[in-house]
């Protein structure tokens, strides 16, 4: 084992955000930057001797070298056994569902997730703890404060591993592990849903296409969709993993997905579409012509899950993250189960599943997910929706319609100020926070304001508070706006306002998302003074 020195403060910032460390390439690639951190990962990392660790990534440039690092760095902390996908691959929800198939200490996923990769894009190191899910804020902030007085970090010196040969070898007595990144995660999927059923469709006639962005989940979605479920070749887009992602962003909104938008508004539109991200987390769902907003999503999957052998018993509650639409809360409230209001990030949703006091959560944010694992997962979205068509045999939009028509309509969109200075943005969020108790009873046009505040949320398993969530403004008839900086953007700050509308059952359930939000849109400038803080008249991504 050999001890290396770090040169005292050399690097700036490792402060983990909404999702790990995240940084442009060039950052990582400096010596030192990642060893640094997955030793800092290492140092507060208990039971590790002899333990476990699974490593991944979405197959971003850069990600082979990290591995290589990661690798050695794991070997020379005592790890016992290093499992590794084959060419470096992991989706995010395969190291989770590995962690916890092997009891493993935890996993190291390398991914910026949707962020646009290459040489010039973004790189992201993630650390997952031993419940599968995303470290929570006590050990992340335990990192980043490790990694402000670590001094050295320790390797061992051998040669690359072959990271393309399935198999096992042993190095310095540790056992590495090169793994099939599909077989385990798939033969889950098969254990949660009905196959039969979804390859009985497929044979009578349901369409399909599914992009993977030339991101990781192209050799899930081939795996599942086209060997196992029978949907012909070319199902699945831009199904091979690339460095650069094909020079596009791996991120499944309108804007970038949208060669799979345009199909599916097209005469040629298959059945269903569906989308997932870098790593694999997210998904997409447009049915012919019906484009899903993934709050829907969440609420219309919630209502259906008994379908499915995998949720065929219920659902013991709903977790949402709070800027998601409450359209989930009244599918809860069908249902008589809980519903739970979480801060941004998919930890929060960790300690709910682990004491089973919730089975499905989302994020408006295109995340979706269930207690088969601790991460969201973006082909078990897919497969349920699937399964949910397969056994009601109808289509998505008649399924969008029927659930609008029993739950009411929450109108929903979001609007992206991007690489914004961040004094800008934090003089906007200030002035705000500062207003919310003069707000109530304000007018903005037809809309007048019920409550403000800043969301604050109390873990009702840990008792962990997190405070300044992001501001919300509360109208009459469950109108609402959400305002909050993102946490893993890597170019200035990004401001994110949510804007929601409701409409009950017998209301306006087929009005167009723009025309049902205007008076919201304007509201949300004139309450927060967008425009003036930002110099911005438009948002620069609308989801
Ligand atoms: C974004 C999403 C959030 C998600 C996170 C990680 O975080 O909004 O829902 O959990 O990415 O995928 P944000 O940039 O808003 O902090
Ligand atoms: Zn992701």
């Amino acid at each position: 084992m050999m001890i290396k020195t770090i040169p005292s403060a050399p690097f700036g910032d490792q402060k983990p955000g909404t999702s790990g460390l995240r940084k442009k390439v060039q950052v990582f690639q400096q010596p030192n930057y990642a060893e640094n951190f997955i030793q800092s990962v290492f140092d507060v990392t208990d039971d590790k001797t002899n333990g476990t660790i699974v490593m991944g990534g979405d197959g971003r440039y850069h990600n082979r070298t990290v591995i290589q690092q990661a690798i050695r760095i794991a070997i020379a902390n005592g790890f016992g056994r290093i499992l590794v996908g084959q060419g470096g691959i992991l989706s995010t929800p395969a190291v989770s569902h590995l962690i916890r198939k092997h009891e493993a200490v935890g996993g190291l996923i390398l991914s910026a997730s949707h962020n646009p990769g290459g040489p010039d894009g973004d790189f992201g190191i993630k650390y997952n703890i031993s419940n599968g899910g995303p470290a929570p804020e006590k050990v992340t902030e335990a990192i980043y404060a490790r990694t402000k007085n670590i001094d050295r970090w320790l390797t061992v010196e051998t040669a690359d591993i072959d990271l393309d040969r399935l198999g096992e070898i042993s190095v310095a007595g540790v056992s590495v592990q090169i793994v099939d990144p599909v077989a385990d995660y798939a033969e889950l999927m098969e254990s949660l849903f009905d196959f039969d059923a979804i390859r009985k469709a497929v044979a009578g006639g349901l369409t399909m296409a599914f992009d993977a962005m030339h991101a990781v989940t192209g050799p899930y979605a081939k795996e599942i969709l086209e060997h196992r479920l029978g949907f012909p070749p070319a199902t699945v887009r831009n199904g091979i993993p690339l460095e650069d992602f094909g020079r596009r962003h791996p991120d499944p909104n309108l804007v970038n997905a949208r060669d799979l938008y345009d199909l599916m508004m097209g005469p040629q539109a298959p059945d269903i579409g569906a989308a997932s991200d870098g790593d694999g987390d997210r998904n997409l769902i447009i049915g012919k012509g019906c484009f899903i907003a993934p709050s829907d999503s969440l609420a219309m999957l919630a209502a259906n899950a008994h379908l499915v052998p995998g949720y065929a018993a219920g659902l013991k509650g709903i977790a949402r993250s709070m800027p998601t639409s409450a359209a989930a809360d009244r599918v809860a409230e069908a249902l008589n189960i809980p519903c739970f209001e979480t801060p941004t990030g998919w930890k929060f949703f960790g300690n709910l599943l682990d004491a089973d006091m919730v089975t499905i959560c989302g994020e408006e944010s295109a995340g979706t997910g269930s207690n088969h694992v601790r991460e969201k997962d973006g082909l078990w979205a897919v497969l349920l929706w699937l399964n949910i068509l397969a056994v009601r045999k109808i289509s998505v939009a008649s399924l969008a319609q029927d659930h609008w028509s029993r739950f009411g309509r929450n109108y929903y969109v979001r609007h992206d100020y991007e690489a914004i200075e961040t004094a800008r943005a934090e003089g906007l969020m200030a002035e705000l926070d500062g207003s919310l108790g003069s707000l109530p009873g304000t007018k903005f046009g037809p809309l007048a304001v019920e409550a403000a505040d800043n969301f604050s949320y109390v873990d009702p398993v840990d008792g962990m508070v997190s405070d300044n969530q992001g501001i919300r403004i509360l109208f009459a008839g469950g109108s609402r706006i959400v305002f909050r900086l993102s946490g893993t953007g890597t170019k200035g700050a990004t401001l994110r306002v949510y804007l929601e509308r409701y409409e009950p059952a017998e209301g306006e359930i087929n009005g167009q998302t723009s025309e049902m939000l205007a008076d919201l849109i304007a509201a949300a400038d004139a309450c927060a003074g967008i425009e003036r803080h930002l110099g911005r008249t438009a948002p620069d991504v609308v989801t």
